[in-house]
């Protein structure tokens, strides 16, 4: 696997790889790699001759007061991952190495951006655009591969392809969930044991509400709300609990059959997101 650290050695082993006439997968990621890293790579392996992850923890993605600074970095345990999983590349640049310092061109997807993650966490996912749009010139990929947990991110990053006429493929991968159905996150290592036992209650909240819309029910307003009380007894701080259409992220109409529950919880301050998408 080859490591890379700058722009140019990227640039260089991309360069080589199309000569032969491979066709390159990318999987952005921020480290601290989990199994469900490891499913987006093996995805990636599937569809790709040659497989790219970049680790980058994203400082324009994090607001003022949030975990840029104590984000986990575990570079080393991410390399022997990724070796194992048989990638291609890693790509692990500096923060200089990918926004010189004067760097102001902001790369933003408005309607879907300042909603429901974007609503508390301003700036955020221009940020994420930013840097993917970054990485995607960089690495020129066929294919990019993101998780489904991020539901948002993924939605956003699907407008920026189409209204940039990027010509990558993007994959969504299902979320690989602990044994109780807590989505796993690198945020989950915030959590005290006693928020862990009660961290898989947001899963169980929204497939709660599922199994209530999926039974004939429709009020979704009355849903949401039971959620939100349910998971305020539980102990969490909710954020929002939205059913939506899973095409736009506008809330669901009773007519609309292609549904994502999206929710974001405090536990403490460890804020935990998760989805679920179906149809009715
Ligand atoms: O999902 C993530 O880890 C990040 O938001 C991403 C897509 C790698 C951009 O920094």
């Amino acid at each position: 696997m080859l490591s890379l650290t700058t722009v140019e050695s990227l640039r260089e082993a991309v360069k080589t790889w199309r000569t032969k006439g491979n066709c390159i997968a990318l999987v952005p990621t921020m480290g601290n790699l989990h199994a469900g890293h490891v499913k987006l790579v093996e995805a990636a392996r599937k569809k790709a001759d040659k497989v790219v992850v970049s680790i980058f923890v994203n400082p324009t993605q994090f607001g003022a007061g949030e975990d840029y600074e104590t984000y986990p970095r575990t570079e080393k345990e991410d390399k022997r991952k990724l070796e194992a999983a048989a990638v291609d590349g890693v790509f692990l640049p500096s923060v200089r190495q990918m926004y010189e310092p004067d760097a102001g061109t902001v790369v933003s997807v408005p309607t879907l951006s300042g909603v429901y993650c974007g609503a508390s966490r301003r700036g955020h996912f221009d940020g994420v655009a930013t840097v993917v749009t970054k990485l995607f010139n960089l690495v020129q990929p066929d294919s990019a591969f993101f998780g489904e947990k991020d539901f948002q991110q993924l939605a956003v990053i699907r407008a920026l392809v189409r209204d940039l006429n990027f010509p990558v493929t993007l994959h969504g991968v299902v979320t690989v969930r602990e044994a109780d159905g807590l989505a796993m996150s690198s945020r989950n290592s915030y959590l005290s044991a006693q928020q862990r036992q009660v961290a898989p209650l947001l899963y169980q909240a929204l497939c709660q509400a599922r199994t209530t819309i999926l039974s004939g029910a429709s009020a979704r307003a009355d849903i949401e709300r039971q959620a939100v009380l349910f998971l305020q007894e539980a102990g969490f701080q909710p954020e929002y609990f939205s059913v939506c259409r899973a095409s736009d992220l506008k809330p669901a109409a009773d007519t609309d059959t292609e549904l994502v529950i999206l929710a974001a919880a405090k536990l403490g301050t460890t804020r935990l997101i998760d989805n679920v998408c179906f149809s009715r």
